[in-house]
């Protein structure tokens, strides 16, 4: 018998709808399931960051059906409770205190917990480790590189093991080498430690470390689909390229026209070395 897997989240015709009839979601329906690693994009301004508040129970919806981890969150009575046991956040901003040190930050979301001290400091310190920063931890924010402070948020998210991390923009203020580390750090926890995230990007090469991609436009789901195409938005970015579109009607330019495709590789190759 082959098992089901658990449904972490599930929206039905999740709609929301701000003052002055601005749809910011309208019906949305999706489910995801545990362990899924799902990555949404849209243009500004389509819904994401309203869609994460919805899941992550910071906002609520004008009308819908928002299952998270099993309780329909219109039901749930102590909301603040719910998220801090099921939900973990990454924003691109981190939130962290500035004047509390990295392991200082990492311990807030434990207050709550009945354990000691001890025990608190003693979790922390290894949530740090895991995300690197072991030899950071009694840093203050300002002491840390942006990536380093990313990581810290991203170990903060995860304190209370939560079973849902909501990301906006996690690496959206970050170069190039940090937006890798970080993206291999979310897909480790997430390989590792069977934790479901839902991050939003603008970045086709974060979206590309996904297991799916939801894309979003005005409110609404435009598409969603599992990659199994690497290259999947490459190849959407190149058809609105000048060459894609050249391509795309049969009007090559002078220097791929009439040759065979490993020539075309070949030069595109020669191309793409001198930009
Ligand atoms: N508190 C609010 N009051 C009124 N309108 C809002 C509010 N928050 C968001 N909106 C509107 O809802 C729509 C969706 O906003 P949202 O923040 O979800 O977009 P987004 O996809 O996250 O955009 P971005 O990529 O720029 O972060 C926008 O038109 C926005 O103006
Ligand atoms: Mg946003």
């Amino acid at each position: 018998m082959t098992q089901q897997k658990s449904v972490v989240v599930e929206t039905i015709g999740l709609t929301k709808t701000y003052e002055g009839d601005v749809h910011a979601l309208d019906g949305v329906n999706l489910t995801i399931c545990a362990g899924e690693f799902v990555a949404v994009m849209g243009p500004s301004g389509s819904g994401k960051s309203t869609l994460l508040n919805l899941l992550g129970a910071l906002d609520r919806p004008t009308s819908g059906i928002c299952r998270v981890a099993g309780e329909d969150l219109a039901k749930v009575k102590d909301l603040d409770r719910f998220r801090s046991k099921t939900v973990g956040f990454v924003f691109q901003l981190h939130n962290l205190i500035p004047t509390l040190t990295a392991l200082e930050n990492v311990e807030i979301p434990l207050q709550e917990e009945k354990m000691s001290d001890a025990a608190r400091r003693a979790r922390a310190k290894h949530l740090l480790e895991v995300v690197n920063l072991g030899d950071r931890m009694n840093f203050v924010p300002a002491q840390l590189s942006g990536g380093q402070r990313q990581r810290v948020a991203i170990a903060r998210s995860l304190a209370n093991k939560p079973s849902l991390i909501l990301a906006d923009e996690p690496t959206g203020n970050l170069d190039s080498k940090s937006t890798d580390e970080i993206m291999n750090l979310l897909r480790t926890l997430n390989r590792e430690q069977g934790t479901t995230f839902v991050v939003v990007t603008h970045n086709p090469a974060v979206a590309r470390a996904a297991d799916r991609i939801v894309t979003v436009r005005d409110g609404r789901i435009l598409r969603d689909e599992k990659i199994d195409n690497v290259y999947l938005e490459d190849l959407r970015d190149f058809k609105e390229t000048a060459l894609g579109h050249a391509i795309m009607n049969g009007h090559l330019p002078d220097e791929l026209n009439g040759m065979g495709l490993d020539q075309v590789v070949a030069q595109v190759k020669e191309l793409l070395e001198k930009v």
